[in-house]
């Protein structure tokens, strides 16, 4: 029992340990902006068709954070609950997953996008 309850603690010290140290401060200009312009943009700037649809335009942090015409795809801080998120992780309808009609981006890359989110979303 004793020793059940002593192999938790040292776990769960290891993992709040490898989470503080992993994680990098993610920068908007120049971790974000590069996947999403090889990504999104082709379709997320004016005149693109993913524009025209929904009204998102990913060509700069301002627009990216007013989001479609029906609101906001990021909420700073939640890396599960941002539309934005859940549409490259594909948790959402197939149809609108994102790049559209294409192939997923990589996990490692997702990542980035998540931990930006995770981290409020800065201008940074
Ligand atoms: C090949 C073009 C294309 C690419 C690349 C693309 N999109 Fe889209 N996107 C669209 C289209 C078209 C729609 C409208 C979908 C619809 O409503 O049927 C859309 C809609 C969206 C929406 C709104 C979904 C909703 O209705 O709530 C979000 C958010 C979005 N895209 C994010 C992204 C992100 C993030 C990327 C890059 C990882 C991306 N898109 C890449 C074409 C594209």
């Amino acid at each position: 029992m004793k020793t059940a309850i002593l192999r938790g603690s040292v776990l769960l010290a290891a993992t709040v340990l490898l989470t503080a140290c992993g994680q990098k401060e993610i920068s908007y200009q120049a971790d974000v902006q590069p996947i999403l312009k090889q990504y999104c943009l082709e379709c997320h700037v004016e005149g693109g068709d993913g524009y025209a649809k929904s009204g998102l335009s990913m060509a700069s942090h301002e627009s990216l954070l007013k989001g479609t015409k029906f609101g906001s795809i990021i909420k700073p801080g939640d890396g599960l609950g941002s539309v934005l998120i859940q549409l490259v992780e594909g948790r959402a309808d197939p149809s609108i997953k994102m790049p559209h009609g294409k192939a997923a981006m990589p996990k490692d890359k997702i990542e980035v996008l998540k931990q930006w989110v995770v981290q409020g979303a800065k201008n940074n």
